[in-house]
């Protein structure tokens, strides 16, 4: 087993630069003409829009329950409208427009994470990083926290299949290391979630504070390796009781993920059995211990750079 490395899970040591940078990546100039890859796409258009050094003009956030929102991520018309220049893997900005029940034609702004613009991690299997993100909303909505906003599988993107999530409107006046250096409650359940999905990646721009107050978290590709990960700048209550009403939802998560049960179903679409099997081992374990996770003695506990 390979030792721990500051870098795993959120960086990449063998970082292959053909697949990887499936729409360019930003910063390092495409002299082949490379983005060649998404060129090879069939839709050339979308293939600029991706290549485009400019911070795209964000798109239109549209608050819309789960209920709505996944039909309509799995259905809806995609365009590609830019990219997020300071991620890591290629996430694309996109416009999903679809009939939605009830309110008509809308067009709602989502990032799209094609398989192919994964860079690779020596500790995760290739290519399932996309998978991931949308096995952590499966479990944000069988808790009811709304921790990860609607989140799907779509197999066929227009650079093949990745995850879809709906854009979120957040806040540009909220100061995230204020909220976390005064161990903002609302940041618990956040902490919970990521101990039960194994998150190694829990940095300040993974948290979106959302205008009415509801805390959001964003990119979970590094979640639920078989190895404990945690990773996080939620360290406030380690040690600490998990609330009555915390535990509560934690108990009513074990039956949805016990073998047979929904939640374990859903996950067995986008995870392998022992990643669920150990999932389950570390809900057992936070509702044996009813406290908060201590950081791993053998691992980095807190991403670089925090946010
Ligand atoms: N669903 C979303 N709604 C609003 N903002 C988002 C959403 N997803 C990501 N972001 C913003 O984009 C940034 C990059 O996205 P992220 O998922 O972290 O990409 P990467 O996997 O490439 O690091 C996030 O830090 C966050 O600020
Ligand atoms: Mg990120």
């Amino acid at each position: 087993m390979d030792g721990p490395d500051e870098r795993a899970g959120t960086d990449d040591m063998n970082a292959r630069d053909d697949e990887a940078d499936a729409a360019g990546r930003e910063g390092e100039p495409d002299e082949a003409g490379d983005g060649a890859d998404a060129a090879e796409s069939d839709d050339e258009d979308d293939a600029d829009a991706a290549e485009s050094d400019d911070e795209p003009e964000l798109p239109p956030a549209v608050d819309l329950p789960s209920s709505l929102a996944l039909p309509f991520l799995r259905n809806g018309d995609l365009e590609i409208v830019g990219r997020l220049v300071q991620a890591s893997n290629t996430t694309l900005l996109v416009t999903i427009t679809g009939d939605v029940p009830g309110r008509g034609m809308i067009t709602a702004g989502a990032v799209y994470k094609p398989i192919r613009g994964e860079r690779p991690l020596w500790d995760f299997p290739e290519a399932t990083l996309a998978h991931r993100e949308v096995a952590a909303h499966a479990v944000s909505e069988a808790t009811g926290w709304q921790i990860v906003p609607p989140t799907v599988f779509r197999e066929a993107g227009p650079l093949g299949p990745g995850m879809l999530q709906l854009w979120v409107a957040t806040r540009d006046d909220v100061d995230i290391l204020a909220l976390l250096q005064s161990s903002d409650p609302r940041l618990r359940r956040i902490a919970l979630f990521d101990a039960v999905v194994n998150n190694a990646d829990r940095k300040g721009g993974h948290l979106l504070v959302r205008p009415d107050g509801i805390i959001q978290g964003v990119d979970h590709g590094v979640t639920f390796n078989v190895d404990p990960k945690l990773r996080t700048i939620l360290w406030n209550w380690r040690g600490t009781l998990i609330a009555p009403r915390e535990l509560q939802v934690l108990a009513l998560l074990r039956p949805k993920l016990a073998a047979g049960g929904p939640l374990a179903a859903t996950l067995a679409e986008h995870l392998d059995g022992a990643e669920i099997e150990v999932a389950r081992a570390r809900l057992d374990e936070l509702l044996g211990s009813r406290t908060f996770p201590h950081p791993h003695p053998d691992w980095p506990a807190v991403p670089w750079p925090w946010y």
